[in-house]
């Protein structure tokens, strides 16, 4: 599991776009809190966005925890929700793969803009994406 050894540092509700966008400006701000350079808050940020919009449009609503590692520079994210859930997920994380549509690079998206990223979900009972994101780059 990515996030062992983080600890949790506040969490936020995803109900609707507007949570979305608190999300990722809470998560912005705390990278930068951490030290974090703009790029790599810019990163990591997009990929936040992009589980959180799909746990509000796909999942029905869930929440989103951020975490800290105290001797690692990272930051950890866990979005969770107890929607459908995804019943291919390989399938699900290819460009171009949408339910709904839409563009459908989310998922891909996401796992590329972060340092590590899991996925777990089953229909039924919902989804659980777990992301980390350096807060400097690597040299
Ligand atoms: N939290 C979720 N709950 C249920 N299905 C999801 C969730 N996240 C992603 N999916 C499924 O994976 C597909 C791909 O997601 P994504 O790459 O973000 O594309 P998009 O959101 O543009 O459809 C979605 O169309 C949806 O079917
Ligand atoms: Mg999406």
């Amino acid at each position: 599991m990515i996030l062992t050894g983080g600890r949790k540092v506040f969490s936020v509700e995803l109900r609707s776009d507007r949570d979305v966008a608190i999300a990722r400006r809470r998560v912005g701000d705390f990278m930068k809190e951490q030290g974090s350079r703009e790029l790599m808050q810019a990163r990591f940020v997009t990929a936040v966005s992009e589980v959180a919009r799909n746990a509000v449009v796909h999942g029905g609503g869930g929440s989103l925890g951020v975490f800290s590692f105290p001797d690692r520079r990272l930051v950890g994210v866990e979005c969770r929700d107890s929607g459908r859930g995804i019943a291919d997920i390989d399938a699900a994380m290819v460009d171009g793969f949408s339910t709904r549509n839409s563009l459908g690079r989310g998922l891909g998206g996401a796992k590329r803009l972060s340092d590590a990223f899991e996925i777990e979900s089953r229909p039924g009972t919902g989804t659980v994406v777990r992301l980390t994101g350096l807060l400097q780059t690597r040299r």
